[in-house]
């Protein structure tokens, strides 16, 4: 796992790897933190490479990691690195891509954990969650909301690629056994059904 920040999505997966039933564990975690600033992306990659390759590592996950990766390394881990981003990509890649959203006013928005190619936040999207926007939202309320969706997502990702149900075909993720939702989502939701004796009253339309 590749890391920068605050290391929630870690602990959401070191959680459900505690559960003897998840097929997946973390055998090691790399923080750029430590890193002295003046190392180079290939400096970065080459270290990286030496550690993972010397750890049995299958899949690289990254969370907020904030290192644009060096291309060879990428390329190395073609189809067994996935991030995580906070959004609905390939709406809002990049920076801030909460403010981005309450910024374009969108009424859902999300996050997505996607196979890692050299272009940031771009590649075969694997799964996404979709989290609503409220009318009183700022950058702080969205990004918990999200968060809590990554937290979700991240773990039922790996749990797919680890039991070797995800493949991808023509630049496309397919999973083996996909539950997809049945129904959509509506934002602003409808009125709840009421009876007009129990105080709910149509609105007049003119059409
Ligand atoms: C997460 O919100 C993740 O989606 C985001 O960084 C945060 C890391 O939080 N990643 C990106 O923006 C990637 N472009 P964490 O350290 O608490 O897991």
């Amino acid at each position: 796992m590749l890391i920068s920040g605050r290391g929630s999505n870690l602990r959401a997966l070191l959680a459900a790897c505690a559960d003897a039933a998840y097929p997946a564990e973390i055998v090691s975690v790399v923080s750029d933190r430590v890193e002295a600033p003046h190392r180079g992306r290939q400096a970065f990659a080459a270290q990286a490479e030496l550690f993972l390759g010397s750890q049995r590592v299958q899949l690289v996950c990254l969370a907020g990691f904030m290192r644009v990766l060096d291309a060879a390394f990428v390329e190395m881990w073609r189809d067994r690195m996935v991030n995580i981003h906070p959004s609905l990509l390939p709406a809002f890649p990049g920076l801030h891509p909460q403010s981005q959203a309450l910024a374009a006013g969108v009424r859902f928005t999300g996050c997505t954990v996607h196979f890692v190619r050299p272009e940031v936040d771009a590649g075969p999207i694997i799964a996404q969650a979709v989290v609503p926007a409220h009318p009183d939202d700022d950058e702080a309320s969205l990004s918990a909301r999200i968060l809590g969706a990554e937290h979700r997502l991240y773990p039922l990702t790996v749990r797919l690629i680890a039991e070797g149900r995800v493949r991808v075909v023509a630049g496309k993720v397919e999973i083996d056994g996909w539950r997809a939702p049945k129904r959509a989502i509506l934002n602003p939701s409808e009125p709840r059904r009421k009876s007009p004796a129990n105080g709910w009253s149509r609105t007049p339309v003119g059409l």
